[in-house]
């Protein structure tokens, strides 16, 4: 774990002996593609991933609980202050991920005549199964004025472009776009917040937050060691999603391969977040029957309404009486299903969000969507496409912030995220 820091974050330090023995190391697997703990510890605080390997952690990762999803634009900085930052954010980020302190000081240590270099407020908590995942916008490579801010405009993979307008698309710039992205999930809020926090401190004078996203109670499973979990719709959430445990689909349908396009994201992803607006009020007065219908499965078990249980394939070509499909033609599960989209699939790693309220007194909540895939051109961008001509969800949903970033693999030890694409 934390044993390599020169200072950590106390609760790490404390518990260093009992995680060993529990054989519990983000340290043991460092380096390996999969990003796994390789044992859950019995307090879960404990939980850490290794932060260097072939891909970033936070993707396969089993999903956590919490979500703190931030947007940078980058300042007028040079190529190498760029460099810099990204090196920097990598060190805070592997000790962070680790149960260490962003700095090599802890909160409570340092010159005392200087500001700490960590904000204290995870000093007494473990890492809590922290990942941090950075991702770079398309407007990294080219500045909305067309400027090549960086000299890595012709670097720019051929995926990364702002996604198109989608049908009934009602995005706010505010919480649109954005040059980098980090998205630091954790078990535990203030671990997340904390990460997140650190890295924007970090970044004073080099990029600014453009927006950032609270979000809590995941919605999919990335493993099927996970107990499915539910959206605000109250409905089962990530049944068919992308799981760890299938590594063949994994490597096909997630991770960018080497001759994929630009050789610098061999072992990246793309990252699309979209947030969700939902309607819950109106959901809520909807009837089950309806409910059902819109989604194509049931509301208890998520099975879908061919029949089964919740891992039962649905039967599409199932009719009911009238001859009609029993898993309507324009339900969501209908419409989103690789069979209905040339086998077009993605993993799915979204958040429900509940921002306080409107001025009508309605709940500002929703589903902060994030997927991950290989190529957006082939997984998310028809899949929505297809959603927001016909899905029946569309009268109680909203989406009001979108975004793209290239997720590069994961940096080796001694180096930083995106080193390949600076490298000659
Ligand atoms: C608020 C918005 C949304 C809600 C409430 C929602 C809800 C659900 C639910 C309940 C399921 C069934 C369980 C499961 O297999 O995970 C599902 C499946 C799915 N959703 Fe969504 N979803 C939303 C937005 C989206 C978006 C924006 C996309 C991507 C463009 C998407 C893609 C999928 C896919 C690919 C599946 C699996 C379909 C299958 O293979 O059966 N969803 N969603």
């Amino acid at each position: 774990m934390a044993r390599t820091f020169r200072i950590s974050r106390r609760k790490a330090l404390s518990l260093a002996g009992v995680s060993a023995a529990a054989g519990v190391g983000a340290g043991i697997l460092a380096g390996r593609g999969t990003p796994e703990a390789t044992a859950t510890p019995a307090d879960p605080d404990l939980l850490a991933y290794p932060f260097y390997g072939e891909h970033q952690a936070g993707i396969i990762t089993p999903a956590q609980d919490r979500l703190h999803f931030a947007v940078f634009d980058v300042d007028a900085i040079s190529r190498a202050e760029l460099i810099g930052l990204l090196e920097d954010w990598t060190a805070a980020a592997a000790r962070m991920s680790q149960g260490g302190s962003a700095g090599a000081f802890a909160p409570d240590a340092g010159p005392y005549e200087a500001p700490p270099e960590d904000t204290g407020e995870a000093m007494d908590l473990g890492p809590s199964g922290l990942t941090i995942t950075f991702g770079f916008g398309p407007t990294l490579f080219t500045a909305s004025d067309g400027t090549d801010r960086f000299g890595i405009a012709a670097r720019r993979p051929r995926a990364l472009t702002a996604l198109p307008k989608f049908s009934g698309d009602m995005l706010e710039d505010r919480i649109s776009g954005g040059d980098l992205c980090i998205q630091a999930c954790a078990d535990d809020p203030q671990v997340a917040v904390h990460a997140i926090r650190n890295l924007s401190r970090i970044a004073f004078g080099r990029a600014s937050l453009r927006y950032s996203q609270l979000g809590f109670g995941r919605t999919s499973s990335t493993s099927t060691a996970q107990v499915t979990p539910r959206n605000l719709f109250g409905f089962k959430d990530g049944t068919a999603n992308l799981k760890a445990e299938d590594p063949a689909a994994v490597e096909e349908h997630v991770w960018v391969a080497e001759g994929d396009d630009q050789a610098w994201m061999a072992g990246g992803s793309y990252l699309v977040s979209r947030k969700v607006r939902m309607n819950v009020e109106p959901w809520d007065r909807t009837r089950l029957s309806e409910q059902e219908r819109s989604i194509g499965r049931t509301k208890g078990a998520g099975a879908p309404l061919s029949g089964g249980d919740e891992f039962t394939a649905p039967d599409f070509g199932m009719q009911g009486s009238g001859g009609r499909p029993i898993i309507e033609e324009h339900s969501h599960v209908r419409l989103a299903h690789p069979e209905t989209n040339g086998g077009a699939r993605m993993l799915r790693r979204g958040y429900n969000f509940v921002d306080g309220n409107d001025d009508l007194g309605r709940l500002d909540a929703g589903l902060f969507f994030i997927c991950f895939q290989r190529d957006p051109e082939r997984s998310f961008i028809p899949v929505q496409t297809r959603l927001a001509g016909s899905d029946i969800l569309n009268e109680y949903i909203r989406h009001v912030g979108s975004a793209l970033f290239a997720v590069p693999g994961g940096a080796t030890e001694g180096s930083y995220v995106g080193a390949r694409l600076f490298e000659a």
